[in-house]
C-alpha cells in the first residue's frame, strides 16, 4: 500500500506545544481512568490486548495505557503529532517497547501499516489478518466529518465476538458546547461535541452490540470571556461521553 502525501492540518503546527496545555493533560488523565475503570468492570485480563488508538496525538493516552496491554498501534492523521510521539519513544519513554506510531487515517483494516505487530514489527502469518481487542479514541470524534464510515471501519478492524470500541469525547449538550474551543481553533472542528442518541444510533448501525453511551466524567476548562476575544479567563464544565460497543 502506498504512503499518501502528508496531510495539511493545524495539528502539525500544534504538535510541539500540545503537551504543555494543562487541559489536554487533564482530559487525557480522566479518559485513561475512565477506560481502566470500564475495563476492570468487565473483569477482563487486558495484558493480552492488542489496542488501536485513533487520533493518538502526541501519544499521551497510548503511553499511559501501554504498560497495561500487550500492544498499541497509535494512529494519527498529523505527521507532526506522530513525530512528537516517535521522539518521546526514543528519549523520555525508552522503556515502552509496545507502541507503534503510524501516520494514517483508518481507511482499510488490512492496511499493512496497522497489520504490523508493534512488539516485533512483524506482519501476521500469510492468510491471517491482524484484528484488535480494543479500539479507542479520545477527543477525536468531533473532528471526523462523517462518523458512520469510520465506525464501520473500526467494526471491521476488531476481533469478532470479543473486540470492543471505547471512545471518549466531549458531549454536545446544547449551544454552550461550542465554547469548548476558542473561535480561533474552530478549523477542523466538524461538530461541537458528540450526541448520545446519535452516537448510539451510529454505533448500532455499524453493527455494534451492547452499546452504551453515557457521561463518564466532567472537566472544567478555560473558555473565552466572549467569543473571539482570545482571552481565556472564563471557565466552564464540560461533560465527556464514553461510547462503548462490542463486535458480535
Ligand atoms: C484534539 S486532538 C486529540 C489528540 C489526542 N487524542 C489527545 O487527546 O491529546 C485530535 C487528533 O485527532 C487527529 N485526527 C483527526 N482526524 C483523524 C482521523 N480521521 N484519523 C486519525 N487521526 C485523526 C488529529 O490529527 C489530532 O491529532
Amino acid at each position: 500500500m502506498s504512503t499518501p502525501p502528508p496531510r495539511e492540518t493545524r495539528f502539525n503546527e500544534e504538535a510541539s506545544q500540545w503537551d504543555s496545555n494543562p487541559s489536554v493533560q487533564r482530559a487525557t488523565s480522566l479518559a485513561h481512568q475512565a477506560l481502566l475503570s470500564r475495563i476492570s468492570c468487565s473483569q477482563k485480563d487486558i495484558s493480552t490486548y492488542d489496542v488501536l488508538e485513533i487520533g493518538c496525538g502526541t501519544g499521551l493516552l497510548s503511553l499511559s495505557f501501554a504498560p497495561s496491554v500487550r500492544s498499541i498501534t497509535a494512529l494519527d492523521a498529523a505527521q507532526g503529532m506522530i513525530d512528537v510521539l516517535k521522539s518521546k519513544l526514543q528519549t523520555s519513554h525508552t522503556n515502552i517497547k509496545n507502541v507503534l506510531p503510524v501516520c494514517a487515517l483508518l481507511e482499510d483494516p488490512n492496511d499493512e501499516r496497522i497489520q504490523l505487530d508493534p512488539v516485533n514489527l512483524e506482519p501476521p502469518a500469510a492468510e491471517e489478518k491482524r484484528r484488535f481487542d480494543l479500539i479507542t479514541s479520545h477527543l477525536v470524534l468531533h473532528h471526523i466529518p462523517d462518523l458512520q464510515p469510520l465506525l464501520s471501519l473500526m467494526f471491521a478492524a476488531l476481533k469478532p465476538s470479543t473486540g470492543k470500541i471505547m471512545l471518549t469525547d466531549y458531549e454536545n449538550f446544547g449551544p454552550e458546547a461550542r465554547k469548548f474551543h476558542p473561535e480561533s481553533k474552530m478549523d477542523e472542528v466538524e461538530r461541537h461535541g458528540i450526541e448520545r442518541a446519535e452516537m448510539t444510533r451510529l454505533m448500532e448501525n455499524a453493527g455494534f452490540v451492547d452499546v452504551k453511551v453515557e457521561v463518564a466524567f466532567e472537566m472544567e476548562k478555560p473558555i473565552e470571556t466572549f467569543p473571539g476575544s482570545g482571552i481565556m479567563e472564563g471557565k466552564m464544565n464540560f461533560p465527556f461521553l464514553f461510547c462503548e460497543g462490542r463486535r458480535p
